[in-house]
């Protein structure tokens, strides 16, 4: 397989880019082109996208497509769709696609349906039972993957939650996470799920201990009722006392488990019909990935773009602007997704990589986020192409804040876009000018440049089935751009140093020696002890 850059596409890129790329202008193509939103809008399963508001035609699109077919891309994605080691430096199989598969087809559908009713069923009692000899608070104990996909669903889909349970999520070893939650459960009406992959991290595992002691503190005897987990290591959960355990294997990444057991405490949220409807929400992305055309093919699409912007334009982040309260933990959850999947400097051969991979993902709710940081998107000095999700219809009866709501993400991404110039600055009446203040001068401060690019992706409603196909959409996207990077978007190395180094200095903390350390460390740790 090639890497993008070594394809005869990316030279033709690049002549694209310098002929017609780095000065096209958003305003001028849709004066030229009245088609340019229905050509360069999309539809998949339950995501409808508008990617008109990208600095991008038909000849880009052309050659980004060459370059995908050059890559090699529809072979790169049916390998890892049948379940071929995708992971190569971890000698794994990457198939988070067969957890949402229906019964009888993908690999592995026997374990992944047996795990899955099992849970499901559990999830279920636990669901209902919220009376006096149930649970009233369910804690679900885990960080990263096993932490930021729960605690997104969650809330994004609170409407279909049992209003009589309330689920919590611990990640941090920071007691100031679990500590003060703590105190406000009844130990006998608590659930805990312990959820770690590898069941050994430092974090969960404190916390998990943490919790433990509590409940015993408090009186429980039944820790085997009131702890479940989730885990591939099913024999360190024993060891620590957790005999309720829902598996899952190696070939589920850590930052895509949310489908697998690690989705437990959504199931207890939402009941198994809607677990299952965002499986199945899921699995109708996967199979618009896997069988259409490259050009319409809207995960393929969003990849070529994210190339595009971070190779050719150069942009190094990209913020999400979910207008929905219920996605307030999307871009936490993206973050992960993307930034450990994608932030990678050598490529699989282990060559070091000649051009950038991984923008900083980032973003707040809208409207929040426009009285924090749009300020900055708008006139600031750095272009960052924001990514805008609209759902048409709200799970309240608010329908006045509604189209307050969706009139502010129409008219962030037309602002984006637009600008304003100087000129028409200069021709309004500025309502705060200071006295004696040069109107030209403050014409330069209201200008807006413009040419700002965005995509919209609009939901018809936030339900089980559109926020797995939403998800969904998002994980092949990274793999794509990963694919055309030639990276292995499915290990993280990057996180082991700071978990080594954690180790060795986590005695020193007791004792305050510093012997052997550089002068930074050994003055903060000396700082933080003495
Ligand atoms: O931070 C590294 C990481 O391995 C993530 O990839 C993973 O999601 C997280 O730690 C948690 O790991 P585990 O589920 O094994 O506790």
């Amino acid at each position: 397989m090639k890497r993008c850059d070594e394809t005869q596409a990316w030279g033709a890129l690049k002549g694209h880019f310098e002929a017609h790329g780095r000065d096209f202008d958003l305003r001028e193509a849709f004066e030229r082109d009245a088609g340019r939103f229905a050509a360069m809008s999309f539809e998949a399963p339950e995501v409808f996208a508008d990617l008109s508001k990208n600095r991008i035609d038909t000849a880009t699109w052309h050659f980004l497509l060459d370059m995908a077919r050059e890559c090699g891309l529809e072979a790169q994605r049916d390998a890892l769709l049948r379940g071929d080691i995708a992971n190569v430096t971890e000698g794994r199989a990457v198939l988070h696609t067969a957890l949402r598969a229906p019964r009888g087809q993908g690999p592995f559908s026997d374990e992944v349906h047996s795990v899955l009713d099992s849970m499901l069923a559990y999830a279920d009692r636990v669901r209902s039972d919220s009376g006096n000899s149930g649970f009233t608070d369910i804690v679900n104990i885990g960080i990263g993957g096993s932490d930021l996909g729960p605690a997104m669903v969650v809330p994004a889909l609170d409407a279909y939650r049992n209003p009589a349970q309330q689920l919590h999520f611990v990640s941090n070893v920071d007691g100031h996470d679990i500590a003060p939650l703590l105190q406000r459960l009844d130990a006998k009406k608590t659930l805990f799920i312990v959820a770690s992959k590898t069941f050994t991290t430092q974090e969960t595992m404190a916390n998990a201990r943490a919790a433990r002691t509590w409940f015993v503190q408090q009186g429980g005897s039944d820790v085997a009722r009131h702890f479940a987990a989730t885990t591939t290591n099913v024999k360190a959960a024993a060891e620590f006392g957790i005999h309720t355990t829902f598996g899952f294997w190696d070939w589920v990444g850590g930052r895509y488990s949310l489908w697998s057991a690690i989705g437990l405490p959504m199931a207890i949220a939402i009941g198994s019909a809607d677990f299952r409807a965002l499986l199945a929400g899921a699995h109708a992305m996967d199979r618009h990935f896997a069988h259409t055309p490259l050009a319409k093919n809207l995960p393929v699409l969003l990849g070529l773009l994210d190339v595009w912007y971070r190779n050719f334009h150069g942009f190094t982040s990209r913020s999400v602007a979910p207008y929905h309260q219920g996605l307030r933990r999307l871009p936490a959850y993206l973050q992960q997704l993307e930034m450990e999947s994608n932030g990678k400097q050598v490529d699989q051969q282990g060559r070091a990589l000649p051009f950038g991979t991984s923008p900083v993902v980032w973003g707040e709710p809208g409207t929040n986020g426009q009285h924090a940081y749009f300020q900055m998107l708008h006139q600031g000095t750095d272009v960052i192409p924001v990514e805008f999700i609209a759902v048409k219809t709200p799970s309240h009866g608010l329908a006045d804040q509604h189209d307050k709501l969706l009139a502010n993400c129409l008219a962030q991404s037309q602002a984006l876009m637009l600008g304003k110039s100087a000129a028409a600055a200069f021709t309004e009446k500025a309502p705060t000018a200071a006295a004696g203040f040069d109107p030209a001068v403050l014409a330069q401060h209201r200008a807006f440049p413009g040419n700002r690019p965005s995509t919209t992706f609009v939901l018809d409603a936030l339900t089980p089935q559109s926020l797995g196909a939403l998800i969904a959409l998002y994980e092949h996207r990274v793999f794509v751009s990963g694919a055309l990077w030639g990276i292995n978007s499915f290990d993280q190395w990057g996180v082991e140093l700071g978990k080594a180094l954690c180790n060795a200095l986590l005695p020193r903390l007791g004792t305050g020696d510093t012997t052997g350390l550089d002068s930074s460390t050994a003055g903060l740790l000396k700082r933080l002890t003495s």
